[in-house]
C-alpha cells in the first residue's frame, strides 16, 4: 500500500520539489498551503510533471494556524507521517516583525503537532537551516556543534527544533527528523517548477536570476574583504532536487522501523563555494554578464558555513549528487523559462 504523506507548505520552493519526488517515488501527497509566499500553479506543474504519479496529490488551501481546518484533513485521512516545510523565511523582515514570525512559525508548527498527537501521527520531518550555527568557529559544521541564532527566524528554528525534542522525550512514540538545511539552489531539470520569491529576494541565487534577465540593475556583493578565497563569503550550495531526495531518504529511515527518536542531520554538499565564483558558475551557465557592486558586510552574515555531510551519508545512505555547474544550468533553465516566475505562462501550456 502508498504510503500517504502529509505536506505543509507544499507549494512552496523546496515543497514543491520535495513533493514531486515523493510521487515519483510511490508516495501519496497531501499538501497543506496558505499560498502566502508561494502559487497553486507550482502544484498543477507537479502533478504535470509526475505523469501517470500526478493523480497522487491532493491540494487544501490552509493556514496551519487554522486548528480547526487541519483537524478536516487528519479526519478525512490517515497519514503516515508529515513533512513540515511551512513557515516564513526572511531574515531581514523576521528582525523587523518578530511577532508574525513567532506566531507564524512556531504557533503553526505548535498547532500541526497537536494535531498530529490527536490523531496519533507521530513520525515528522522538519526543515530546520544551517542559521542554527551562526557564526561558526570552524568548519565544516557537525551536526555537534553549539547552536545559536541571530535574528528571530532563525530563533523560530532552534525553538521549533527543541520542542521537536521536549515531545520526543515527553511521548518516544515520536520518530522526528529535523533536517538543518544548507544553501538550496537551482531548480528541477525540466525548467517548470523554480524558485519564484515574493518582492526583494533576499537570497543570493534569486537575485542572481533576476539580473540576469533584466529584471534587475546589478548584483550587489555583500563584503569582498573576508578571510576567504576572493575575500567573498563561502557557503555550501546544494541543488534543490538533492536537498528533495534528503527528505526521501529521511521518510525511509523514519519507516524504517529503527529506534529514531529526535534525530538531525546536516543537508549540503560539504562544498564551500564563494559568492564570485557562484556569480562566474551562473555567467557560464547562462552567457549572460551579471554586473556587480561591492558594498559593505551584511549585518548577522557568517564568514563561512559548509556542512560535514558525513552523518547524513552514513545513516541516511544521501549525499548529493550535482555540483555548482548544475545548479547554475537548472536554475538559468527556469529563469529563461519563466522571467517572471508563475506569473508568466509556462511555456509547455
Ligand atoms: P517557501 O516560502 O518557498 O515555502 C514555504 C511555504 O510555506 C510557502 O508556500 C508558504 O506559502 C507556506 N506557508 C508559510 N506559512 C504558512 C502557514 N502559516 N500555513 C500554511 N502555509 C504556510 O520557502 P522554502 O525555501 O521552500 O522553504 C521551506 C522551508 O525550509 C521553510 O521552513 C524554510 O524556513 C526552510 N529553509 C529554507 C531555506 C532556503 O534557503 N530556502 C534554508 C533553510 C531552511
Ligand atoms: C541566509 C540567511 C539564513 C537563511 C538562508 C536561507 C542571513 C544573514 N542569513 O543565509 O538565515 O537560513 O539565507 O534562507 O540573511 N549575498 C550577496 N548579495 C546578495 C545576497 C547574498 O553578496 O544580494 C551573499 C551573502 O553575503 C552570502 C552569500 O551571498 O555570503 C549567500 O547569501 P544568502 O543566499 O542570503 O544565504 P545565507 O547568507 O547563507
Amino acid at each position: 500500500m502508498a504510503k500517504t504523506v502529509l505536506v505543509t507548505g507544499g507549494a512552496g520552493y523546496i515543497g514543491s520539489h520535495t513533493v514531486l519526488q515523493l510521487l515519483l517515488a510511490g508516495f501519496k501527497a497531501v499538501v497543506v498551503d496558505n499560498l502566502e509566499n508561494s502559487s497553486e500553479v507550482a502544484i498543477k506543474r507537479v502533478a504535470e510533471l509526475a505523469g501517470e504519479f500526478g493523480k497522487n496529490i491532493i491540494f487544501h488551501k490552509i493556514d496551519i494556524r487554522d486548528k480547526e481546518a487541519l483537524e478536516k484533513v487528519f479526519a478525512s485521512t490517515t497519514f503516515d507521517a508529515v513533512i513540515h516545510f511551512a513557515g516564513l523565511k526572511a531574515v531581514g523582515e523576521s528582525v523587523h516583525k518578530p511577532l508574525l514570525y513567532y506566531n507564524n512559525n512556531i504557533i503553526g508548527t505548535i498547532n500541526l503537532l497537536e494535531v498530529m498527537s490527536a490523531h496519533g501521527c507521530k513520525k515528522l520531518v522538519f526543515s530546520s537551516s544551517a542559521t542554527v550555527y551562526g557564526w561558526p568557529k570552524e568548519v565544516p559544521c557537525t551536526e555537534e556543534f553549539d547552536l545559536s541564532a541571530t535574528n528571530p527566524y532563525g530563533r523560530t528554528k532552534l525553538f521549533i527544533e527543541e520542542i521537536c525534542r521536549d515531545i520526543h522525550i515527553s511521548d518516544p512514540d515520536w520518530s522526528i527528523i529535523l533536517l538543518r538545511y544548507f544553501n538550496p539552489v537551482g531548480a528541477h531539470p525540466s525548467g517548470h517548477i523554480g524558485e519564484d520569491p515574493r518582492g526583494f529576494p533576499n537570497n543570493l541565487m534569486p537575485f542572481v536570476q533576476q539580473v540576469a534577465v533584466g529584471r534587475r540593475p546589478a548584483l550587489t556583493v555583500f563584503g569582498n574583504d573576508y578571510s576567504t578565497k576572493d575575500g567573498t563569503g563561502v557557503r555550501d550550495y546544494i541543488h534543490v532536487v538533492d536537498l528533495s531526495d534528503g527528505h526521501i531518504s529521511a521518510l525511509q529511515k523514519l519507516f524504517d522501523g529503527s529506534e529514531i527518536g529526535c534525530e538531525v542531520y546536516n543537508l549540503g554538499t560539504g562544498k564551500g563555494t564563494s559568492v564570485l565564483e557562484m556569480v562566474a558558475a551562473f555567467e557560464k551557465a547562462s552567457g549572460k554578464e551579471i554586473p556587480l557592486v561591492i558594498a559593505g558586510r551584511r549585518p548577522g552574515d557568517a564568514e563561512i558555513v559548509y556542512a560535514s555531510t558525513a552523518k547524513a551519508e552514513k545513516e541516511l545512505h544521501w549525499k548529493a549528487k550535482y555540483g555548482i555547474e548544475e545548479m547554475c544550468r537548472d536554475q538559468w533553465n527556469w529563469a529563461s523559462m519563466n522571467p517572471w516566475g508563475y506569473g508568466c505562462p509556462d511555456p509547455a501550456d
